[in-house]
């Protein structure tokens, strides 16, 4: 094949590396609860809205730049919009929000990475629950050790993106992401065959209208962005990849589907669990780290489905991390012709400072607050509600506005290969919807 020399290999191996990007610790540390807590049901079906009506238009928006012009963030904007500066904006700001993403993300992947020691080496097993929150407590207030896991974790991504796109990132998405779906299950399994398992059930599915506010939609919208990797040039960059010849149309319902998916049996595995041994589903890093050590002590054979668990989260994080640290490399690869191996040295060492900074803010920085929020959350914040909506008002704002139509459909239709059915419906999306709803989220959620 002449046309995939820059990027994958297959549309398998695409679909597996994107899906991998998306599927995260968004997908099962944050999902579950968020939609928990939002009325389960009633949440879920804005969620899906969002997915379908906003996520899936700026993603398909987002792979159409990054297919279109075959270059990194930076350089796609520069192609596709060489004449006016202002164009450089969302390049610059995609990898500043994938570095700073990164260096609160690899925290809490590094935690995971103590997790699977802890679970295998059995250091959780029979600890009453507040020794398993003291556990939790000392552990992420250390100064030393979660620094330790980040750093290995940063290790691995750079192991992988070093192999290169095919070699590294597809060869290893292709193996891991089956892995992961397979392990889900498993766990789905196990957890809805406890007895009283039909109250997690009802707690993640009945709908419960009563519990949605505006606050509610905005979590579901600013979840659905997470969650997708959407806003950040992830998408952009994995976009450049994507074959020629592949429906970028059904690569993307693929990839917002899977990530959907995985989000709601991840809700499975969790809820019916934590309710069949009476336990409250908390929010944030406690309900995996942990309430589920608590079910995982109650259940027979819970060492190795925790082992399994903190694995699986583990490759959901680094599916992850390789998408976030691709972004920054690839620019500096095209851009100043650094080889990835330099590339990912220097924007890992630099994550590993943040980084430094984000994990410090669970013990000695805890006081240290910006506008309220420790730098972790501060991170946290930025991206999601400023970085990520501004950034896909740019994308949608190039598909809709400035590149002329025809060029939009030429690269959604391969040159006119295929017919794309639903490309009114998008462009009018892309053109109108997406970018007023985004400004509505970005305000909002600044206030
Ligand atoms: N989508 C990932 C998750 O749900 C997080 C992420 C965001 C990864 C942006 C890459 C880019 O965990």
């Amino acid at each position: 094949m002449a046309n995939n020399i820059r990027g994958f290999n297959s549309k398998f191996g695409t679909i597996m590396a994107a899906t991998g990007g998306a599927v995260g610790l968004g997908n099962i540390w944050r999902f579950p609860y968020t939609a928990g807590s939002n009325g389960g049901g009633a949440f879920l079906i804005i969620y899906f809205l969002f997915v379908l009506f906003l996520g899936l238009p700026v993603m398909l928006s987002e792979e159409t730049i990054g297919r279109r012009a075959q270059k990194n963030v930076l350089g796609a904007f520069k192609v596709l919009a060489p004449k006016h500066k202002i164009w450089m904006a969302p390049g610059l700001i995609s990898i500043v929000t994938a570095i700073v993403i990164y260096s609160f993300y690899s925290v809490v992947a590094g935690w995971t990475l103590n997790y699977i020691i802890a679970s295998a080496s059995g250091l959780l097993s029979g600890k009453s629950p507040d020794e398993i929150t003291e556990f939790f407590n000392t552990f992420t207030s250390n100064s030393i050790f979660p620094l330790i896991y980040q750093f290995i974790f940063l290790l691995l991504t750079i192991f992988i993106i070093n192999r290169g796109v095919k070699d590294g990132i597809e060869k290893c998405t292709k193996i891991l992401m089956p892995i992961l779906l397979l392990l889900l299950i498993v766990m789905c399994i196990r957890s809805l065959t406890l007895e009283g398992a039909y109250k997690g059930v009802e707690f993640l599915f009945k709908p419960d209208f009563s519990k949605l506010d505006g606050n509610s939609i905005l979590d579901a919208l600013g979840q659905a962005m997470f969650s997708l990797s959407i806003g950040m040039g992830a998408l952009i960059t994995y976009g450049s990849y994507m074959l020629k010849q592949d429906n970028l149309f059904t690569t993307s319902l693929w990839i917002a589907g899977a990530d959907t998916l995985v989000a709601i049996l991840a809700g499975v595995a969790i809820f019916p669990a934590v309710f069949a041994f009476g336990l409250e589903p908390t929010s944030g890093p406690s309900l995996v780290y942990i309430v589920l050590p608590n079910v995982f002590n109650s259940m027979s054979g819970g060492t190795v489905f925790a082992v399994a668990f903190f694995i699986l989260l583990s490759i959901a994080a680094l599916t992850s991390t390789i998408s976030l640290l691709e972004v920054p490399v690839l620019w500096a690869n095209e851009s100043f012709s650094w080889g990835r191996r330099k590339a990912s040295l220097i924007f890992s060492a630099l994550v590993f400072v943040l980084g430094i900074f984000c994990s410090l803010s669970f013990g000695c920085l805890s006081n240290f607050t910006i506008c309220g929020k420790t730098v972790f959350d501060l991170f946290d914040f930025i991206t999601a509600n400023l970085l990520m909506p501004i950034g896909a008002i740019f994308f949608t704002l190039l598909i809709g506005w400035h590149l002329p139509k025809a060029d939009v459909y030429d690269e959604l239709s391969n040159s006119g290969a295929i017919k794309p059915k639903l490309f009114n419906i998008f462009y009018f999306i892309i053109r109108y919807i997406a970018p007023l709803a985004l400004l509505v989220v970005l305000i909002s959620g600044l206030l």
